[in-house]
C-alpha cells in the first residue's frame, strides 16, 4: 500500500467498530500503520484483520480508554511496534442510557460517560502528546453535533461532548507552535452500532434531521478525520468541524 501517509503510525482508540474502524481502514488504505484499542477484542482483531485483507499493518490492544494504565498501555504497544507515533485519532465514546431529563439522570451513568468521553480523550492526549510532538503529527477528537448545540435526555453525553471541544482548544493553543494541530470533528448522525441503539425504528426522523436529508456512513465521517490529519489542512488547529450533512446551520 501507498499513499500520503506512508511510514506513518495512527492511533485510535474505538477501533472495533463505526467511526473508529471506518477511519483505521482509511488510514491504512493510505499507507499508515494502525494501533487500535477498545474494549472487545473479538470486534477489534476483526479491524485488524480488515486491514491485513488490503495489505496494511495493524495492532490491537485491548483498552478502556477511561483506565490510565490501559491508555498508556495502548500508546506504549504503538511505540513498541514501530517507534513512532504520528496521529492520534481519539474516538471512543459512549452515548450513555437511558435519556431521560437532568432530574432522572443516573449519577453513575453521568459518571460513566464523563469517564470515558472526556477522561479518555484527556488521558490519550496525555500519553499520545509526546511521542506525536516528536513526528510533527496531528490529533483529531471525535466530538458531536453534540458538542456544538444543546438537547434534551443527555446531559452527559452533551456535557461531555462539549467539554471535548474545549479540551481540544487547549491542548491546540499548548502546541500550537510545535507543530502538532489538534482538531476536533462533530459528526451529524452517522449510521453506526451506536445510532442503530439510538435511533432504532426511527430511520425517518433522523433523516429529516438532516438539511441533506440522510445519516451520513462512517466513511464520510473517517473522511473528514483524514483530510485534518493530512497536510492539505496545515494551517487548520483549534477547530471543531462539523460533518454533519448541515444540522448545525439551521
Ligand atoms: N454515530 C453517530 O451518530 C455519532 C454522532 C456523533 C458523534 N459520534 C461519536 O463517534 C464516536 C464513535 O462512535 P460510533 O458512532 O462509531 O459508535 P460505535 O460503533 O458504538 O463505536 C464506539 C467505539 O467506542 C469504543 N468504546 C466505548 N467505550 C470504550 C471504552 N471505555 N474504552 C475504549 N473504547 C470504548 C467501542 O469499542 P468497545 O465497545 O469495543 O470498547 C467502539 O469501538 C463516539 O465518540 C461517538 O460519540 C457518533
Amino acid at each position: 500500500m501507498s499513499g500520503i501517509f506512508e511510514g506513518k503510525v495512527a492511533l485510535i482508540t474505538g477501533g472495533s467498530s463505526g467511526i473508529g474502524r471506518a477511519t483505521a481502514l482509511a488510514f491504512a488504505a493510505e499507507g499508515a500503520r494502525v494501533a487500535i484499542g477498545a474494549r472487545r477484542e473479538a470486534e477489534g482483531q476483526e479491524t485488524v484483520r480488515l486491514v491485513e485483507q488490503k495489505g496494511g499493518e495493524a495492532l490491537f490492544v485491548p483498552t478502556d480508554v477511561s483506565i490510565p494504565e490501559q491508555t498508556e498501555r495502548l500508546v506504549g504497544s504503538a511505540i513498541e511496534r514501530w517507534n513512532r507515533l504520528d496521529f492520534g485519532i481519539n474516538n471512543a465514546g459512549i452515548e450513555g442510557t437511558p435519556f431521560v431529563p437532568v432530574t432522572d439522570y443516573s449519577i453513575e451513568v453521568w459518571d460513566h460517560v464523563i469517564d470515558v468521553n472526556l477522561r479518555g480523550m484527556f488521558l490519550a492526549m496525555k500519553y499520545e502528546v509526546p511521542h506525536i510532538l516528536k513526528q510533527r503529527g496531528a490529533i483529531v477528537n471525535v466530538s458531536s453535533v453534540a458538542g456544538l448545540i444543546g438537547g434534551p435526555g443527555g446531559c452527559a453525553y452533551y456535557a461531555s461532548k462539549h467539554g471535548v471541544i474545549g479540551l481540544t482548544k487547549a491542548v491546540a493553543m499548548e502546541y500550537a507552535t510545535a507543530g502538532v494541530r489538534v482538531n476536533a470533528v462533530c459528526p451529524g448522525v452517522i449510521r453506526t452500532e451506536m445510532a442503530e441503539r439510538f435511533w432504532k425504528g426511527k430511520e425517518g426522523i433522523v433523516d429529516g434531521l438532516h438539511p441533506m436529508g440522510r445519516a451520513g456512513t462512517p466513511e464520510e465521517a473517517a473522511a473528514a478525520i483524514l483530510w485534518l490529519c493530512s497536510p492539505h489542512a496545515s494551517f487548520i488547529t483549534g477547530q471543531a468541524v462539523p460533518v454533519d450533512g448541515g444540522v448545525t446551520t439551521r
